[in-house]
């Protein structure tokens, strides 16, 4: 619930701490934001979300997929690699706060802030878990949370910002970045025309964060899935390529393939200590 990291946020305005009223965060200058009836704030302010954020779809796809348990040696693979000691775990661009929430499971006395772009992710993440609170943010904008406040911030396949992570972080966090290989989904990538990750991704994800954070341990995770129609039409989806395909004709595509297709899972997970 948003009332167990309150103490965590601070106003978008003014970068005050909040009081937490009834359904509203208030900072003593007087900026309010409402406490949405799904339990999440939006922290967004002025002109709009970019145009990044998951849609209703794209995280409704998520939902199922995740939920089904593709992805759980993933998810067991990020639960493991959080600090037992931390007792604050955030997760930039959370989507539907589930691998957030398999960390909590984990970690009886941490608490969670999920941030994302999507109000639709967000929604969905304010009730992952009993003691994750979820706010709609930016992050490519300053992070509505305080300096050194988390102990680990997730990033899994979603946009990252390499000062702001090292602010919120502080000096004695861990950042923990997954990004997809070249050889994830094979071989739907190649059979359906989706999106591939090129080689030079994680040349790119170490770049970003070069001037703020040194890597300090790298994993590969593989693993087979076997997919029907609908969970590859969920995979594909929740993915990069929902946003540059005609759902139709990809849905057209799918029922081309035979009924059960074997596809690999492949995944980056990248530790990063600050700098500083
Ligand atoms: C591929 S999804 C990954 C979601 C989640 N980490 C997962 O793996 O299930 C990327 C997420 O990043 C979010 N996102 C995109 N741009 C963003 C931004 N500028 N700030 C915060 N979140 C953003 C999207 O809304 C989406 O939920
Ligand atoms: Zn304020």
């Amino acid at each position: 619930m948003l009332a167990d990291v309150v103490e965590y946020l601070t106003c978008p305005v003014c970068a005050d701490g909040f009081d937490l009223g009834d359904r509203v965060l208030r900072c003593p200058q007087g900026h309010s934001f409402d406490i949405a009836k799904q339990g999440y704030v939006s922290l967004l302010i002025g002109s709009q979300a970019p145009g990044t954020a998951d849609s209703t779809a794209m995280v409704a796809a998520r939902e199922a997929f995740l939920g089904a348990g593709y992805f759980g040696p993933l998810s067991e693979a990020v639960a493991d690699a959080c600090r037992t000691d931390a007792k604050v775990v955030a997760d930039a661009g959370a989507g539907t706060g589930h691998y957030l929430a398999r960390a909590l499971d984990r970690l009886p006395d941490a608490v969670g802030i999920a941030l994302d772009v999507s109000k639709h992710a967000v929604r969905r993440a304010a009730r992952a878990h009993p003691r994750l609170g979820a706010v709609v943010a930016d992050v490519w904008r300053p992070l509505p949370v305080g300096d050194g406040t988390v102990d680990v911030l997730l990033n899994v396949f979603a946009p990252r910002n390499g000062a702001e992570f090292a602010r919120v972080l502080g000096r004695d966090g861990t950042l923990i970045v997954v990004t997809p290989t070249s050889r994830h989904l094979e071989p739907l990538v190649e059979r359906l025309g989706l999106l591939s990750v090129d080689e030079s991704k994680e040349r790119r994800v170490a770049e970003s964060l070069s001037d703020h954070f040194v890597e300090a341990g790298r994993t590969v995770h593989e693993f087979g899935m076997t997919l029907g129609h609908e969970a590859i039409e969920a995979v594909v989806g929740m993915g990069p390529s929902a946003w540059h395909t005609d759902p139709e004709v990809m849905r057209r595509k799918i029922t081309e393939l035979p009924e059960k297709s074997n596809v690999a899972a492949s995944f980056r997970m990248s530790i990063f200590h600050s700098r500083f």
